[in-house]
């Protein structure tokens, strides 16, 4: 049997296989008349079709991806809606018109060239749409297909799901948009290679990310969580104990991924590539080798274990411990290290030179140890699901896990915020079994695991403990209090619609 990433996207004729048939199925059929009376009103003519992709909490795996360790995510319900319609052949305007069904954003429109610049001094919304355009054309270009002469394109979006909170936004919008070409274009990949290439292509607004949230997006199951592992891409399902519930609750801080890229996000992806490339150093590598062939901590993962055993030990972090300082590091103690400037070494990546040019120290020891021990937990959690142990025990277990990571992050990745430290306090103090931020950090979400039969109340004292002083402040809507704190079983991933 193909394994799931080797399969194309599903095709559907009706809504049911993806939204079910309860309540969120006549919410959904809501939606797509909406996008469809807005599409007509607009640009006046029907959508040829429609492509969704959903936002994803992460369970446990955070800001290991890029170091090219496993992750275990699940995707929510909430996704974005593409609807798209190709120009007919001989349109002599050649635009992309990118509408929303939410009047807060105006039509963004862009040239059909593909090889256009993003302008990323100028963000727009309109631009995450524009990266799975070129995504889809480099790769319909790699492999050799014709996608035709250039062509004006309309396109109406509709997401629901919140911006800023970690819970990805971002890809349900690059994957769907990317899909809906493909589908618009006649084409359709393999799950795998458009995780791939998504998760390429939404580079082009910035960030350095790794390929969790567009994998999970495309290759999402309804009823599982997902192991999900680079190199090659590969999903596992991953199902959760009976008698456990997932809480996402927004900490109403907004987590600006891509405009606080050079501090925070990409700035700790370079401190991971400095950390890889000293271990390596100390660990016996020429440093002109482990400039140009180490890339990741997982690159040198083998070098520290081999440390470690001398020390019967297999726990790489006994290497770190051993070879990296604990007090950070300025950028001329690297390069003492690594004979070699650090503007030289980056000299290919624009963004991680704009790293270097607001860091004023690195923590290379603390991100390290975050990034293997929390690889390992992503193990462990994977292993407490399969295991004997009693689905009350299990929970048990996987929530201490979350705290753990909840901690690493916190402390040793530095990537939580006043507002997710006392959302998440909130949450222990209220029953969850684990609790820890989501996502990229620095604001967005926290994701609490909680016994099934305790969710409403539990809900109800985050409203009266952490969001009720916020209501009153006007931070937030008591009517739209909904939206930022709900309980999320595993749902499905992305299709095409023909409606
Ligand atoms: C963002 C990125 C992901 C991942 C997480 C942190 O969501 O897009 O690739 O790195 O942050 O785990």
């Amino acid at each position: 049997m193909a394994r799931h990433e080797d399969l194309p996207v599903p095709i559907y004729t009706s809504l049911e296989p993806i939204y079910g048939d309860g309540s969120s199925l006549a919410e959904a059929q809501l939606r797509f008349d909406n996008i469809k009376s807005k599409f007509i009103q607009v640009f006046g003519h029907p959508p040829d079709i429609y492509a969704r992709s959903p936002g994803r909490v992460n369970l446990i795996g955070e800001h290991i991806d890029y170091e090219g360790y496993s992750v275990l995510p699940m995707a929510i319900r909430q996704d974005t809606i593409i609807a798209i319609r190709k120009k007919v052949d001989g349109d002599p305007e050649k635009i992309l018109r990118i509408a929303n069904v939410n009047d807060k954003y105006s039509m963004c429109t862009y040239p059909a060239d593909p090889n256009q610049e993003i302008d990323l001094k100028n963000h727009r919304w309109g631009h995450y749409f524009i990266c799975g355009y070129k995504g889809f054309h480099e790769y319909a270009m790699s492999k050799g297909l014709n996608v035709g002469p250039q062509i004006g394109l309309d396109i109406m979006i509709d997401g629901t799901v919140p911006t800023g909170s970690g819970l990805s936004s971002s890809a349900a919008f690059v994957c769907s948009s990317t899909i809906a070409l493909m589908a618009a274009f006649g084409k359709n990949f393999p799950k795998k290679e458009l995780a791939q290439l998504t998760c390429e292509c939404e580079r082009h607004i910035g960030t350095q990310s790794g390929g969790m949230d567009q994998a999970i997006s495309v290759m999402a199951k309804a009823g599982f969580a997902e192991l999900i592992d680079f190199n090659p891409i590969r999903a596992t399902d991953v199902e959760l104990p009976a008698g456990g519930s997932f809480v996402i609750a927004h900490s109403l801080a907004e987590s600006q991924k891509a405009v606080t890229a050079a501090t925070n996000y990409n700035n700790r992806v370079v401190e991971c590539r400095l950390a890889a490339i000293v271990l390596g150093i100390k660990l016996g590598m020429k440093p002109q080798d482990a400039i140009s062939g180490v890339k990741t901590l997982s690159d040198v993962e083998q070098l520290c274990v081999s440390f470690a055993g001398s020390l019967e030990s297999s726990d790489p972090v006994v290497a770190v411990k051993e070879h990296l300082n604990v007090e950070p590091y300025t950028a001329e103690d690297i390069e003492k290290i690594t004979a070699k400037s650090l503007q030289s070494i980056f000299s290919e990546s624009q963004s991680s030179l704009d790293v270097i040019k607001a860091a004023k120290q690195y923590k290379l020891y603390q991100r390290a140890c975050h990034v293997y021990s929390e690889a390992k937990r992503v193990y462990a959690f994977r292993d407490t699901v399969s295991s004997n142990l009693s689905d009350e025990e299990m929970l048990q277990k996987l929530g201490s896990l979350m705290d753990d990571s909840h901690h690493s992050c916190s402390v040793l990745y530095e990537c939580s915020c006043p507002e997710l430290e006392e959302l998440v306090k909130v949450c222990k103090a209220n029953g969850a079994l684990g609790a820890r931020l989501t996502g990229a950090g620095w604001g967005g979400c926290a994701v609490a695991l909680v016994k099934e039969s305790i969710v409403p109340q539990f809900i109800l004292k985050l409203k009266e403990e952490f969001y009720q002083s916020r209501i009153d402040k006007g931070v937030v809507n008591q009517k739209e209090l909904g939206l930022y704190v709900f309980a999320s079983k595993p749902s499905s991933g992305s299709a095409i619609l023909k409606l």
